[in-house]
């Protein structure tokens, strides 16, 4: 396992339980590749060294950024070498390996916090079908959803998950930030985020929509940007994403 941070923790944890042993945690700062091989039995180092590895499997768990620049230090001999991003395409390891992959699980994860990932969605890839296999077995001992997506439609996947994850969340960080400076219990939105994320899963969204821009009650929505008048930020979120839904709704 090539990175010891969000990515790493799960897979080495996930891994180790479901019998796929870890061999050796490699990261640039010791201290993180130390925390986790002691909690996994795996040994650890700062020495990206590989070319006389015998594992099967060599991971590359680091920054979409530093895939490349690893890549140029790294000498990969025997071992399949796969790595964990959503928007980096697979012909990166073209040149550098005879057998290669992608294993990218489609969650928002966070060093010790736990989630079960048997329900995680695992996209892959691979430089020819006997990989494929061997990626889709490594998968399969941690997720039972695993999905074939090349480069292509992977980062599409990506870029959907941005928006629906990382922006819901930073609308929720801006809302609670507002309620916080008029002080008044955050708490008091939580049915409503949990309602809002049932609905989903319950019914189809465009249907589940409600508020002034689905009602096109312009009164509403010009006297909210009122409001927000010493909230430059958050006033021009509500009117990019108002704008959208009333598009959406009255074309
Ligand atoms: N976290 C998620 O929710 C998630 C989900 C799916 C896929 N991914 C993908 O998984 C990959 C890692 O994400 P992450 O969340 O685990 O990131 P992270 O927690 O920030 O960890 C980054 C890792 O990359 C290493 N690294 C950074 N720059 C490096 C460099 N120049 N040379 C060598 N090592 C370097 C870091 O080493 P140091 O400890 O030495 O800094 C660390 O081990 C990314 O491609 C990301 O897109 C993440």
């Amino acid at each position: 396992m090539i990175g010891a941070g969000n990515i790493a923790w799960h897979l080495t944890h996930e891994f180790t339980k479901n019998g796929i042993r870890i061999d050796k945690i490699i990261n640039r700062n010791i201290e993180p590749a130390r925390k986790l091989a002691l909690e996994t039995g795996a040994a650890f180092t700062n020495d990206f060294s590989v070319s006389n590895s015998d594992s099967d499997i060599i991971i590359l768990a680091i920054n979409d950024s530093a895939i490349k620049h690893v890549l140029e230090r790294i000498n990969v001999s025997n071992s399949i070498i796969l790595h964990t991003s959503g928007s980096t395409d697979l012909e990166i390891f073209k040149g550098k390996a005879n057998r290669y992959g992608v294993l990218y699980p489609l969650q928002s994860f966070t060093k010790y916090v736990p989630v079960d990932f048997s329900k995680v969605p695992i996209c892959i890839e691979a430089s020819d079908k006997h990989t494929l296999g061997v990626i889709m077995y490594l998968a399969g001992t941690i997720s039972k959803r695993i999905h074939i997506l090349n480069s292509e439609k992977r980062q599409i996947v990506h870029l959907a998950g941005v928006i629906a994850n990382n922006f819901t969340n930073h609308l929720i960080v801006k809302t609670f930030d507002y309620l916080e400076k008029n002080k008044i219990d955050k708490q008091l939105l939580m049915p409503l985020i949990e309602e809002t994320i049932n609905k989903i899963e319950k019914d189809n969204p465009c249907e589940a929509q409600t508020g002034p821009a689905r009602r096109k009650d312009i009164n509403i929505i010009e006297n909210h940007l009122k409001i927000l008048h010493n909230e430059p930020e958050l006033k021009d979120l509500y009117k990019v994403i108002s704008d959208s839904i009333i598009a959406y709704y009255y074309k």
